[in-house]
């Protein structure tokens, strides 16, 4: 509004100093209206798209960062670069159409305005040599006018310049795209094999680990998990329940010690065969943008829907599923915001299950689900484990109860280990802790 009338002024100004002047670029007005009116429409509409792509691009790279073990422990990184380059083409593309919208349209209008000045003085000398103005006057207005004439088209010229927020988004995607270069994961050896198929053996032997080779969070720890068995980790935030489950998963790898399974020490394996046999599901319940389906089918690309509609009826989430507002097409909002916890985690435990991995992770939040799944849930859980060796960060007592060991954390070491009724028996800090629980359930 300010501009208009900042144009319109000046264009009035022109008028009163000489209406000759005024009337020699007067013409030009409409051929700007025209060129801005062409121009600013698709400029706006590409720049929306721009805009739209930037959205989905760098949504779905938050979403491949913070999903990052999801994505890593369901083998998807490969796939997902596939889907993001492409996206990140499609955002170049439209990047380039913008620019080059944009370097026609700002040329366009600054020769506009170049045209003005020089007709304005091209009219302004004619006038004056001509003597149908007075010389004195005459230069005054000349002058004047090229004055108003530039004020009149500045609004526009700083309108039509885009640029500037180009470069600006610019900025913003290479800041993003440094982060790419983290390391997800521990990288294969050098002549790594694959992981033949295996029962699910699980072995810590010494295991001493820590984010900081200098600072172990986790001290010579020894376990064994026999095929099929339940694990469950228990101890207070921060013992390094977490960490047990990333060593299993090869996010890390310890600095002393080794973990083996089905005697085969994981480091001397392909990442790619230990995560296509392993299944994770964590505290946050990783649901990427996209339809159930898409979400369920998320660890096993080559599933049907009738695949994925036989692995929900088994596991016991077919029904919830269709509950929901469009069934199995209803879309997945970032990070599923538009599900509650119970329905995301059996989402996600219908993506484990369909991946039928040999070994089987859950790390989950202590934040109770809401109990209008919380039974369905437990349920779909059991079937899950079944059959499966399980390594269980639990904070329901239902599931901690039914492992056939506990192993109790502290500080990270083991300071407690047997079934429930033993540990209970021993009466330490296990039997303290579940008192606790029970406490707080009540
Ligand atoms: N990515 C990380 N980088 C550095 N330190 C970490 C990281 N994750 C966890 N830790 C530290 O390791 C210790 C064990 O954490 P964690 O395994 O997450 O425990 P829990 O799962 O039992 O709460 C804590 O002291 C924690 O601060
Ligand atoms: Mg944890």
């Amino acid at each position: 509004v300010a501009n208009v009338l900042m144009m319109t002024v000046a264009a009035f100004m022109l008028w009163r100093t000489d209406w000759r002047l005024f009337a020699s670029v007067v013409w030009l007005a409409p051929v700007l209206y025209g060129v801005n009116h062409y121009f600013r429409k698709r400029i706006g509409r590409q720049w929306q798209v721009v805009r739209e792509w930037f959205t989905r691009v760098s949504t779905n790279l938050a979403e491949n960062i913070t999903g990052v073990r999801v994505v890593t422990a369901f083998n998807r990184q490969a796939i997902n670069l596939d889907v993001f380059n492409d996206m990140q083409d499609r955002n170049t593309r439209n990047n380039i159409r913008a620019a080059r919208l944009n370097g026609v349209y700002h040329p366009l209008l600054q020769l506009i305005g170049f045209t003005g000045k020089i007709v304005i003085l091209a009219m302004g000398g004619y006038l004056i040599v001509s003597g149908r103005i007075g010389e004195d006057q005459g230069v005054g207005a000349v002058i004047a006018s090229h004055l108003y004439w530039d004020w009149f088209m500045n609004p526009i010229l700083n309108l039509g310049n885009f640029s500037n927020q180009l470069m600006m988004a610019m900025a913003g995607a290479e800041r993003v795209f440094s982060l790419l270069d983290t390391q997800p994961e521990t990288p294969d050896l050098p002549g790594a094999r694959p992981l033949p198929p295996i029962q699910g053996h699980v072995q810590f032997e010494n295991v001493t680990f820590g984010y900081f080779p200098d600072r172990p969070v986790l001290h010579d720890i020894n376990f064994e998990a026999r095929p099929g068995e339940v694990v469950a980790l228990v101890g207070h935030t921060g013992s390094g329940k977490s960490s047990i489950i990333s060593l299993i998963a090869r996010f890390y790898q310890p600095q002393k010690g080794r973990i083996r399974v089905d005697g085969i020490d994981i480091r001397a394996v392909t990442a790619e065969s230990l995560h296509r046999q392993t299944g994770l599901v964590l505290q946050v319940n990783y649901l990427f943008t996209g339809t159930v389906m898409d979400n369920i089918r998320y660890a096993r690309r080559d599933a049907s829907d009738a695949d994925v509609i036989a692995a929900a009826r088994a596991i016991g989430s077919h029904d919830a599923i269709l509950s929901l507002q469009n069934g199995y097409q209803t879309e997945v909002g970032e990070r599923g915001a538009n599900m509650s916890l119970g329905q995301r985690q059996l989402i996600c435990f219908t993506r484990a299950f369909l991946a039928n991995p040999r070994i089987f992770m859950l790390d989950e939040a202590t934040s109770a689900v809401d109990t209008e799944t919380e039974l369905l849930v437990q349920r779909s859980l059991s079937r899950l484990m079944e059959g499966r060796t399980t390594f269980i960060v639990a904070h329901r007592l239902s599931t901690i109860l039914k492992a056939d060991c506990i192993l109790m954390i502290d500080a990270g070491r083991i300071i407690e280990r047997g079934s429930h009724s033993e540990l209970m028996k021993l009466n330490g800090k296990y039997a303290a802790l579940y008192e606790q629980f029970v406490q707080q359930a009540a």
